[in-house]
């Protein structure tokens, strides 16, 4: 295969971009996109600000066209992502508990059953827990009202808005094995335990030189998968250049390949040109959409040439 979503669906896997509904319309970026990806992530147009920034009224403009998009062409949707302390609009932080809990919930079931049937993986909830040593959660309009069994509950109505999609828990710093990704770890088999719907982990995977891919990133992977859980890198980027940056691809696809329930692989972004890390040159393709040494060490880890 010839190309990265041809070489990983022959590995069984997706390979996906986060896409903005704004570049669509330029004929390199949506070229790039259609040849080499088989999955899309709308980077922010599924968001809560974007969806819902005005209580009970939902827009999904910007959304839908880069659903329309995929699913013309036979791509594959993330959905990302339903509940989230960023890019929330400010009258949900003002609400009080029992209000806060029915928006969630009704902010959930709407957005979800406006994708029914058309979002193979949802994020249900994303970087709910803190950095550092402490495992500790978040603090959020989430967290602070409605406590720790906020997630549960968002997970429990995103199962019933629809039971198809695969629910996701999504995070960052938690590619290795240390306190942020053990708490996760702990999250998900207590709720494993007791029947709380997760169907899936999603690895964001930002990398840069201060942190590298992580030694025991496939073994990461493989404790999450043997809790019965699907995993997914979901917003895969390497800070960097040249021969550095291809051999930390090279080595975050090796690593999903080897872990059978690593179901896909999603770069946060199409080109470098629109990465959200400013000045950084964190993608596959450079900012003329010509393909890096990056691009060749994944294509070739994922059996491709
Ligand atoms: O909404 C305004 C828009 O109205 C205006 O036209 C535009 C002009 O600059 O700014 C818009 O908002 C920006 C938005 O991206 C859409 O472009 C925000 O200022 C900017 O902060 C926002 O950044 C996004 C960031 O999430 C926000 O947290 C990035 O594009 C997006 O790549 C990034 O993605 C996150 C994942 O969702 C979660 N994991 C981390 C990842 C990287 O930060």
């Amino acid at each position: 295969a010839s190309t990265l979503g041809a070489a990983a669906t022959e590995k069984g896997r997706y390979f996906g971009a986060a896409v903005a509904a704004n570049h669509l319309g330029e004929s390199a970026y949506a070229s790039t996109l259609n040849s080499e990806f088989n999955s899309v992530t709308p980077e922010n147009e599924m968001k809560w600000d974007a969806t819902e920034r005005t209580r009970g009224t939902f827009t999904f403009g910007s959304a839908d066209q880069v659903v329309n998009h995929a699913q013309s062409r036979g791509m594959k949707v993330r959905g990302h992502t339903l509940v989230w302390h960023s890019q929330l609009p400010s009258w949900v932080a003002g609400l009080g508990t029992a209000d806060l809990r029915s928006a969630m919930n009704n902010h959930i079931t709407q957005v979800m059953q406006h994708y029914k049937g058309k979002i193979h993986s949802w994020d249900v909830v994303n970087e709910a827990f803190q950095d550092g040593s402490s495992g500790a959660r978040r603090s959020s309009p989430f967290q602070d009202k409605l406590g720790n069994g906020f997630i549960e509950e968002a997970f429990r109505t995103a199962r019933a808005a629809d039971p198809a999609a695969k629910l996701c828990y999504n995070d960052y710093n938690t590619d290795g094995v240390n306190a942020k990704s053990n708490a996760v770890y702990n999250l998900v088999r207590d709720f494993k335990s007791r029947g709380v719907p997760i169907d899936c982990v999603g690895f964001q995977s930002h990398f840069n030189s201060a942190s590298p891919v992580p030694s025991d990133y496939q073994a990461n992977l493989q404790r999450f998968a043997d809790l019965g859980v699907d995993v997914q890198i979901t917003e895969l980027d390497v800070e960097g250049s040249g021969t550095a940056q291809a051999n930390n691809y090279s080595n975050v696809v090796r690593a999903c390949l080897a872990v059978s329930r690593c179901t896909g692989i999603t770069v946060w972004g199409v080109t470098d040109k629109y990465s959200w890390r400013a000045s950084g040159t964190p993608l596959l393709f450079d900012g003329n959409y010509a393909k890096k040494p990056a691009y060749g060490a994944v294509l070739t880890a994922l059996g491709g040439s």
